[in-house]
């Protein structure tokens, strides 16, 4: 037998090697690749960004500042509100196996948990965010005299 050891995340080395491995398979699938090509064009700085974001999550190191909802609300615009809960489960699943493949442990299982809840935070944010629009969409239109 030949165990495969993993370890658990234990640094911003850990989340870089995770990160960057996680949105080459982003970058190559077929339903999330075209969304993200369309908008990110400096991809290094996504990534960055994104390691920023997971370390401030994970090792509680005050990195990240960003809007992630409202990021997320216009992705959702410039997709023509067509971004569904098959992107956030293809997304999750692409998470999830990048960080089975190597990581073990409580960082290991908080990434993934906290990457659920997020997703379906973002999710909802989404919707209500529709709602919104298309209800002042409503308003806007004036009575017939
Ligand atoms: C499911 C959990 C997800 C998490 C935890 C997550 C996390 C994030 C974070 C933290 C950012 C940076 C936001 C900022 O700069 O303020 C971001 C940006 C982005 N996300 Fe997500 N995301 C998720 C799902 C998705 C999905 C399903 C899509 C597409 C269908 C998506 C598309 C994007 C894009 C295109 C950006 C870049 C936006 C920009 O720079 O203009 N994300 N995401």
């Amino acid at each position: 037998m030949n165990p495969i050891t993993k370890k658990d995340i234990q640094n911003r080395d850990d989340i870089q090697i995770i990160v960057s491995k996680f949105y080459e398979k982003v970058r190559n699938d077929q339903d999330l690749g075209p969304i993200f090509n369309a908008i990110i064009d400096d991809w290094d700085s996504h990534i960055k960004r994104l390691v920023d974001f997971w370390e401030t999550n994970l090792l509680f190191v005050q990195k990240f500042k960003g809007n992630p909802i409202k990021a997320h609300q216009e992705v959702d615009k410039k997709n023509n509100h067509k971004i569904t809960n098959i992107h956030f489960g293809i997304w999750l699943r692409l998470w999830i196996t990048t960080i089975d493949t190597q990581y073990e442990g409580t960082n290991a299982t908080l990434a993934k948990d906290r990457a659920r809840k997020i997703g379906t935070t973002l999710f909802i944010k989404i919707h209500k965010n529709r709602n919104l629009n298309s209800f002042s969409k409503q308003n806007d239109v004036k009575p017939q005299q």
